[in-house]
């Protein structure tokens, strides 16, 4: 047997946990201990990093083994059965004090329920989000862990060692107990859905609207790139339009295939936010805007339904003003696509009893993962002002924003609908937006309606109590047991 040579170990050796186990080599004080199921991959990585000074294990004894006490184990293989497959070995070679940390993309539930059974042998176990895919892995991640706060005093000084660095703080944080991390990291993923969805919509307006090329829609995200809309998503999207397909020499934007895959963290972020009463309607707009994209057969039929009459063309001398409208508009539409964000994580915590610092969540999205964006500053500045803010967008800058924007984002809509131009992200956030400022909702038509099929009751707005209309009857109201 090895002696106990190594503070960390990696259980999974594909591109991830490969690029995180030197990533974590590459930090001073750390040595790291590798396996993988099959021993390929080990023998590679140490082969090809010898910089890195691993210590490879052949089996769980070893890897278990090579560690030192407390041992730490971070768990990088496919998510689902694979993770309790690890879990089941790890328990075997390992002792109450231990730490398993999962950083794959593991749906929360199963966190709680694996974070529940691993605590009953003694061992900590920390269901820790890790985003930025590959290169993050390598070069920094953004980390959400979750876990006992006891994991957290060893755990904590190696993850903020190899996390992403946003103005000079890691971007890592203890989440909250059990699957607080996970919540938090599917969360983020819901985001990214929506803010990749709405970057979408604008590109899709302006390239209608106005014929501009990809190429010149390029250089105006360069331009907002460097304004209040600057991120890496957006970022991206200017390198991704001004990309040419060197086979057919057109824009690589126009070659490929328009039916966008996902991997369900979007739906699991919906379906949460489904059984939580809180409503992501940009977040879900964009997962289903993937879902109908993927529908080739339907779309085929469906083309052949009519449009407007008219075609789209934004007038020559207005053009410029139409991509202010449209960048405002994509601004307005992103502080909503947050706010419900933050809004399914602080209904999250109150359902599974975490005790979520939003502010510092804003701040470990400032680096190493895909939402990366000057904006979470805003964010981050929100929550320290006023940590039991209940709605993000009513801050006052972002409220700012909002007044500043709206005329825009409303006549961008408007256009949107007359030109036949889907724009379902964008539309949803502005009836968020006047949804929750309204003072009067047709909510109480439909409390009317479910009492008269129902019996369901009401409340009244001019005295306590619930009540009922005898509908069926002679119309007179009765006070009555809630059924709301
Ligand atoms: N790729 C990304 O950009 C990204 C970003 C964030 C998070 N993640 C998450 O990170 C994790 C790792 O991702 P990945 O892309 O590197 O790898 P992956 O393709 O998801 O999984 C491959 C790894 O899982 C191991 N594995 C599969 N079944 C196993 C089992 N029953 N028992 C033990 N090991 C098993 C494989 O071992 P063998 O070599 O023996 O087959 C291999 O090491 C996943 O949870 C993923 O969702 C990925």
């Amino acid at each position: 047997m090895p002696e106990a040579s190594a503070n960390i170990g990696v259980v999974g050796l594909a591109v991830m946990g490969s690029n995180l186990a030197r990533n974590l080599a590459s930090r001073e004080g750390n040595t790291v201990a590798v396996l993988n199921r099959s021993r390929a991959k080990t023998d590679e990585l140490v082969a090809a990093h010898p910089e890195a000074q691993f210590v490879p294990a052949f089996s769980y004894e070893e890897f278990a083994a090579s560690l030192q006490k407390p041992r730490t184990a971070i768990i990088m293989v496919k998510a689902g059965g694979p993770t309790d497959a690890v879990i089941d070995e790890l328990v075997k070679v390992f002792e109450p004090g231990d730490i398993i940390v999962d950083g794959g993309n593991a749906y929360f539930p199963d966190t709680i329920r694996r974070e529940k059974a691993v605590r009953s042998t003694g061992i900590n176990y920390v269901g820790a989000g890790i985003s930025g895919g590959e290169e993050g892995a390598l070069l920094g991640p953004s980390i959400m862990p979750g876990g006992s706060d006891e994991s957290w005093v060893t755990l904590g000084p190696i993850l903020r060692s190899i996390a992403a660095v946003a103005e000079g703080e890691p971007c890592v944080t203890h989440i909250g107990h059990n699957g607080a991390g996970h919540f938090v990291k599917m969360v983020h993923n819901g985001i990214e859905y929506a803010d990749m969805q709405l970057i979408a919509e604008a590109y899709d307006l302006i390239r209608r609207g106005t014929g501009k090329t990809p190429a010149q829609i390029a250089d105006i995200f360069a331009e907002w790139n460097r304004g209040e809309l600057e991120s890496y998503l957006i970022e991206i999207t200017a390198e991704v339009l001004r990309q040419v397909d060197a086979t057919t020499s057109l824009p690589l934007v126009d070659v490929i295939l328009d039916q966008a895959g996902a991997k369900g963290t979007g739906a699991w972020t919906v379906q949460t936010a489904l059984a939580l009463g809180t409503p992501v309607s940009g977040i879900a707009e964009a997962t289903f805007a993937r879902s109908l994209s993927s529908h080739p057969e339907q779309r085929a039929v469906a083309a052949s339904l009519p449009g407007p009459a008219e075609a789209f063309q934004v007038p020559e001398d207005q053009v410029d003003a139409f991509i202010e409208d449209v960048r405002l508009a994509l601004y307005a539409s992103k502080i909503v696509a947050y706010s419900q964000g933050f809004d399914e994580i602080r209904a999250g915590a109150a359902e599974y009893d975490w005790t979520i610092d939003l502010g510092a969540v804003s701040k470990i999205w400032r680096g190493g993962c895909i939402i990366r964006a000057q904006f979470l500053n805003r964010i981050a500045d929100a929550y320290a002002e006023s940590p039991e803010l209940p709605v993000l967008m009513t801050a006052p800058y972002f409220a700012e924003a909002l007044a500043r924007g709206q005329a825009a984002w409303r006549r961008v809509v408007v256009a949107a609908a007359q030109a036949g131009i889907p724009a379902p992200a964008f539309s949803s956030s502005l009836s968020y937006y006047d949804g929750l400022r309204a003072d009067r909702l047709p909510a109480a038509l439909v409390q009317g309606q479910r009492d008269f099929f129902g019996a369901h009751t009401y409340k009244r707005v001019d005295k306590e109590g619930t009540f009922h209309t005898l509908w069926s009857g002679d119309r007179s109201e009765v006070e009555a047991e809630d059924t709301h």
